[in-house]
């Protein structure tokens, strides 16, 4: 992604284009405006990587934050730190480890072991750390494009190399391509990283596509790095199944990441969970000893305990307000730029918008930018089946996300 220069002029003219944009009755009536009712004055005025990469007049939707006020909760456990001046290292980490394990429970029905659980900076520092000590520099690691970008880089950052199996049927969401892994499995590559849910699709994968896929490890000797980061986010009536709950090969080939942070909006905090066998996986555990939280941010460990406890009142209705955001999405594409389609995101805050029938020449996210003023993540950088493709970030408020569209809509006149 390109940073372009700060300019930090006062908005003009987006509030009346949003109320212009506002004036069809469907529209009113599709929208919800908690949690996304923060003003867009005072996002403006947020000093996160969303709210600085852009350009003021640049309604910026790439980075995965979202434009939400934190859950009471968390609020509460920061106030409570920063009344004390509870400002130090990060310590025991059990009182994390409960409420995640609780939280699972609660939402998975998956009985976490305290024993099972490390607890790392981000799901980022966690992935990497294992990849060394799992697969030495040149060694091949099974990713699935379209894909997030940051696979490619970990990738690329820990000396490794990607063997690319891309999802099957994009046009219905993309499924796992079990004879494609099989085949790269079968050709000596032993791991394989694993989004699920998967970005920028929003798909759940099935129970049944998981379980294949973990008895192919199993047959292998393969292990699999499950980054679970949006599991939490999944709709309502969407039943997510972490990898580790859905066999016992599954159980011996993966370790899972997670985090509270793209749930609850705490990214910039840092802390994120492993979960594996230990039993299984001691060695690639190392780095992570139990009990201890290296390198996790103390505010992130009491912010993410807060919300894994307390947080589910908040996330269902953060859940809700993103489901009322597809189908506003997808109205809003219908009516404006009905050659844009859009995959049928069953999680998280992601939109994969398909713009092969637009017919541009060059990458949809570059005019979108240039010409209408509105960042979307460019198709190209989650591999090659992303050509032609943008990925929009949804966690916003409805005006904002009708304004987003009218834009795109502009670009292309
Ligand atoms: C699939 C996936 N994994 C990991 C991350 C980043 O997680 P972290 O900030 O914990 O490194 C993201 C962020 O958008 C993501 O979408």
């Amino acid at each position: 992604m390109t940073r372009a220069p700060v300019n930090r002029k006062p908005e003009n003219g987006l509030r009346a284009a949003h109320i212009a944009a506002m004036t069809t009755r469907a529209a009113r009536q599709a929208t919800r405006p908690f949690p996304f009712d923060v003003p867009i004055a005072e996002l403006r005025r947020r000093r996160s990587a969303k709210w600085t990469t852009f350009a003021a007049d640049v309604l910026p939707l790439p980075v995965a934050e979202m434009d939400v006020r934190l859950a009471p909760p968390i609020i509460d456990a920061l106030q409570a730190a920063l009344d004390a001046s509870d400002t130090g290292y990060s310590g025991d980490p059990s009182e994390l480890i409960a409420a995640f394990a609780g939280f699972a429970a609660r939402r998975w029905d998956w009985r976490v072991a305290a024993s099972d659980v490390r607890v790392c900076t981000d799901v980022a520092v966690g992935v990497i750390e294992i990849l060394r000590r799992v697969a030495p520099p040149g060694e091949r690691v099974l990713i699935m494009p379209p894909v997030y970008p940051r696979f490619f880089a970990w990738l690329h950052e820990t000396g490794l190399q990607a063997v690319e199996v891309p999802l099957k049927e994009l046009e219905r969401g993309g499924r796992l391509d079990l004879d494609g892994i099989a085949a790269a499995l079968a050709s000596g590559v032993r791991v394989v990283l694993l989004c699920h849910p998967h970005n920028p699709t929003g798909r759940v994968h099935t129970a049944a596509e998981l379980r294949s896929l973990a008895e192919l490890a199993a047959r292998h000797g393969a292990i699999v790095l499950a980054d679970e980061i949006h599991g939490p986010l999944a709709y309502h009536g969407t039943e997510f199944r972490p990898y580790l709950t859905l066999s016992e090969e599954a159980r011996a080939t993966g370790i899972a990441f997670t985090s509270a942070s793209k749930t609850w909006n705490i990214p910039g905090l840092k802390c994120a969970l492993l979960v594996a066998d230990s039993s299984h996986h001691e060695r690639a555990l190392k780095p992570f000893p139990l009990g201890q939280a290296w390198h996790a941010g103390h505010f992130g460990m009491l912010a993410s305990a807060a919300a894994f406890a307390h947080g589910d009142a908040w996330l269902d209705d953060l859940i809700a307000g993103l489901e009322s955001n597809v189908s506003l999405l997808r109205d809003q594409l219908a009516s404006t730029i009905p050659q844009i389609r859009m995959a049928d995101p069953r999680a998280s805050y992601l939109a994969w918008l398909d713009c092969s029938a637009l017919g541009l020449a060059g990458e949809p996210a570059e005019l979108f930018l240039e010409r209408g003023r509105v960042a979307l993540t460019p198709g190209r950088s989650f591999g090659p089946p992303g050509a032609r493709h943008a990925r929009l970030n949804f966690a916003c408020s409805p005006d904002i996300l009708i304004e987003a569209v009218a834009r795109m809509a502009r670009a292309l006149r």
